[in-house]
């Protein structure tokens, strides 16, 4: 069968859906376009905004393409997926598999059950006692290449925080750790593939095998030992709540070589009033101590963070305390969203819901301050030796023709223009950085590719 995935969301649904397309490979199956695809697989976020009418909206476009194509079905999996489970039967008959978090394990077995019986739908939406490992998926690849450079290897599922504003823990259930000798067994084989750069996944890796499921291996020791495989060269982790970061994955960062001077912390607010109605059990103060125990072990650590404006009963002066924390972390990147309720969530009870203009006017005011503090912080890097891990040949032609991109240690977009060779991607290459450009840095040529 030919089968085309669309994803929306975070990593570890784009982490999902890539394994899914390799467990369909697997199975004879074709990766296609849209305008060939027999299968679509649509994998659903509903962390913000009206995610439920964009699915239904997609649904039904994609009902409308299938319309020539006899024995053509849909699967819609994810969040949303969890939320409205079944109730997708009704409304779209092209619809035959709804999968949620865990379902998604199920998802290939039952991608080809559906295909053989065409009167079957199927409903993947009850939540597991345990991580469940999922099939080892490798195909054989057409272009070994395409796959090299970073893998990312999910640590856990779930999350047991219940942040007043986020559906994550209803749509994705309680906090199970995967067990460590998966978790590493996955990330050597990953490094003899050909990746260079591994990241971790999890909705708070700091809490990895806190939960019932752990087998006593915490996340600074499967970090240690993560990082420790032969070959490894880059080593990242990501989403940390900052209440449970440990000292010892603070000091990780001091002694590890291999792992990456890069943290995604989200703040959300600077506000202590607000954190204190977030329920997120930290405070600016020992937010902060953390940022200066990092920088004391990794003076260069990059920074960056997630932020929410117009949280219920969030003030001027609350807001302003969020763009003070901003200057005085120096984020070099940042996501910042509008508080968007969300079914269920304890915020949506609250009151002093924000005026949507009010909302709106704080996140341009908070993405301004952004680009500054990144251009800023982006020109201190002028004339200064790092190294790229290159990802893709960028097409948009610069001053220098086509040049390739890729990322340095510290995660920031570093392009590099004028090499001819084809087969840079997953490569790692010295380079020198040129200039800055808004969110990206120029470089040239350093030294050879290895
Ligand atoms: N409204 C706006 N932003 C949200 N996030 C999570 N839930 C909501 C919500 N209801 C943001 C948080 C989180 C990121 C993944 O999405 O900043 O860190
Ligand atoms: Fe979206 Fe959050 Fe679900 Fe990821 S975990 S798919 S961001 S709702």
């Amino acid at each position: 069968m030919k089968f085309h995935v669309i994803t929306f969301g975070c990593q570890m649904n784009a982490h999902d859906s890539d394994w899914l397309t390799r467990a369909m490979e697997c199975r004879g199956w074709t990766a296609a376009s849209e305008d060939e695809a027999e299968v679509f697989v649509v994998n659903t976020c509903s962390v913000r905004e009206k995610p439920e009418q964009k699915v239904y909206s997609m649904a039904g476009r994609l009902e409308f393409l299938l319309k020539d194509r006899p024995g053509g079905f849909i699967a819609v999996g994810g969040c949303v997926a969890q939320q409205v489970g079944a109730a997708f039967f009704e409304r779209f008959p092209r619809v035959r598999l709804v999968f949620g978090s865990d379902g998604v394990t199920r998802a290939p077995a039952a991608l080809e059950e559906l295909a053989a019986d065409p009167e079957l739908r199927l409903a993947l939406t009850d939540f597991l006692e345990r991580y469940e490992e999922r099939e080892a998926a490798w195909p054989e690849l057409a272009d070994p290449q395409a796959a090299a450079g970073q893998a990312f290897v999910n640590i856990m599922q779930g999350c047991d925080n219940f942040c007043a504003y986020c559906i994550v823990p209803y749509t994705r259930g309680r906090q199970k750790s995967r067990a460590s000798s998966a978790v590493l067994e996955e990330c050597r084989t990953q490094v003899e593939r050909g990746a260079r750069e591994l990241t971790l996944l999890g909705q708070n890796v700091n809490s990895y095998g806190l939960d019932k499921h752990g087998d006593g291996v915490g996340f600074a020791e499967l970090l240690r030992k993560v990082a420790a495989i032969p070959g490894l060269e880059r080593l990242r982790f990501t989403t940390s709540h900052p209440k449970d970061i440990a000292p010892e994955v603070i000091g990780a960062f001091g002694e590890l070589e291999n792992l990456c001077p890069h943290l995604h912390l989200p703040l959300q607010t600077g506000s202590d009033r607000v954190l204190k109605r977030m329920g997120r059990k930290y405070d600016r103060a020992r937010y902060m101590g953390i940022v200066a125990d990092l920088r004391a072990v990794r003076p260069d650590i990059a920074l960056g963070t997630d932020l929410i404006v117009g949280f219920p009963g969030e003030t001027e002066e609350d807001f302003e305390a969020t763009l003070s924390a901003m200057r005085e972390v120096g984020y070099e990147s940042s996501f910042s969203f509008k508080y968007s309720d969300r079914p269920g969530v304890a915020a949506e009870r609250m009151s002093g819901k924000v005026d949507d203009e009010v909302a709106q006017e704080r996140l341009l005011r908070l993405q301004n301050l952004q680009n500054e503090i990144t251009q800023e912080s982006l020109e201190k890097y002028v004339g200064d030796k790092t190294t790229v891990l290159f990802e893709a040949l960028s097409r948009r032609q610069d001053e220098g023709g086509f040049s390739w991109r890729g990322r340095d240690p510290g995660g920031r977009v570093v392009n590099v223009a004028g090499l001819d060779d084809e087969r840079l991607a997953g490569r790692l290459m010295p380079v020198e950085v040129v200039t800055a450009k808004k969110h990206s840095l120029f470089a040239k040529q350093a030294g050879a590719a290895w």
